[in-house]
């Protein structure tokens, strides 16, 4: 596991799922953790159960106010900022034909502003510490589309583009932004939208996992860890697939060998 010893990271979305992950294995590299989410107990209990220095803030990442009082706390604890990881994420799974711009509005709101506020938040006191990491979090529905997640999908290919401009603008600042579009993050995140799916047909018609494992949210956060450490100091301005080779290809049965 890559070193995050000395760096104080900053985790969005992390009272459950991908960002409490991310927080566990980010505390286990040696960092000092900032968990914020709007779910205030199950974060406070994250925050309570890492081996390393925490606290935990609520922050709602539409409010800017709220942003700018928790990245203050945050210096105010640990004295700096190193990292900060934009996880927080909600999913609208509809067919567009239905989807109302109320819908629309609450996931582009939450999923790009979210983002853009976090990566706007970070640049003065990364700048003022000499530079950072930035790590924004995806999906593949961000790099591929899909039926039933144009919106989501829209959101997570706007959080790239957000990645490639912030990435060219802070360069000159020591500040790389990176993002990381998983396949699989928290399997409970579709749960609002599971009296509506087949689930039999959708597994039926699922692409063929390329490797005999598929990933999981284990593996987003190891390669979160390592864009948020030294490790990565030639890496910015990317996208990092933690996909398991899902958008490599596809594998054809019956062919020489196969
Ligand atoms: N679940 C998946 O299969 C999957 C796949 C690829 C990418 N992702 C992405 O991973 C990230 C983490 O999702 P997850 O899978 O852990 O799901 P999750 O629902 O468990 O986590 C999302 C977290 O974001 C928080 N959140 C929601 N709205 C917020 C707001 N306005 N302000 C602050 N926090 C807010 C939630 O309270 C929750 O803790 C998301 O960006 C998601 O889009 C998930």
């Amino acid at each position: 596991m890559a070193d995050l010893s000395d760096k104080v990271v900053f985790i969005t979305g992390a009272a459950q799922g991908l960002g409490a992950e991310i927080a566990r294995q980010a505390s286990a590299a040696g960092a000092s953790v900032a968990i914020t989410d709007v779910l205030d107990d199950a974060g406070r209990a994250i925050a309570d159960s890492l081996p390393g220095p925490a606290i935990y803030r609520h922050l709602d990442v539409t409010n800017e106010a709220q942003w700018e009082a928790a990245i203050e706390a945050t210096i105010a604890t640990f004295g700096t900022l190193n990292g900060v990881v934009n996880n927080a994420g909600i999913l609208l799974m509809a067919p567009l034909e239905t989807t109302t711009v109320e819908q629309a509005a609450a996931v582009l709101n939450v999923n790009v502003i979210g983002t853009m506020l976090g990566i706007r938040s970070a640049i003065i006191p990364l700048r003022s510490g000499g530079g950072g990491s930035i790590v924004n979090i995806a999906s593949i529905d961000g790099v591929s589309g899909m039926n039933s997640v144009s919106v989501y999908g829209a959101s997570k290919f706007a959080i790239r583009g957000l990645t490639k401009a912030a990435a060219i603008e802070l360069g000159r600042d020591n500040i790389r932004v990176n993002a990381v579009c998983p396949a699989m993050g928290n399997p409970m995140m579709v749960q609002p939208f599971l009296d509506q799916i087949d689930v039999a047909r959708y597994l039926d018609g699922m692409p063929k996992p390329i490797l005999r494992e598929a990933p999981d949210a284990t593996d987003a956060a190891r390669m979160t860890i390592f864009l948020l450490s030294d490790d990565s100091r030639g890496c910015t301005g990317a996208d990092y697939l933690v996909d398991g080779g899902w958008l490599a290809g596809h594998f054809c049965p019956g062919l020489p060998g196969f």
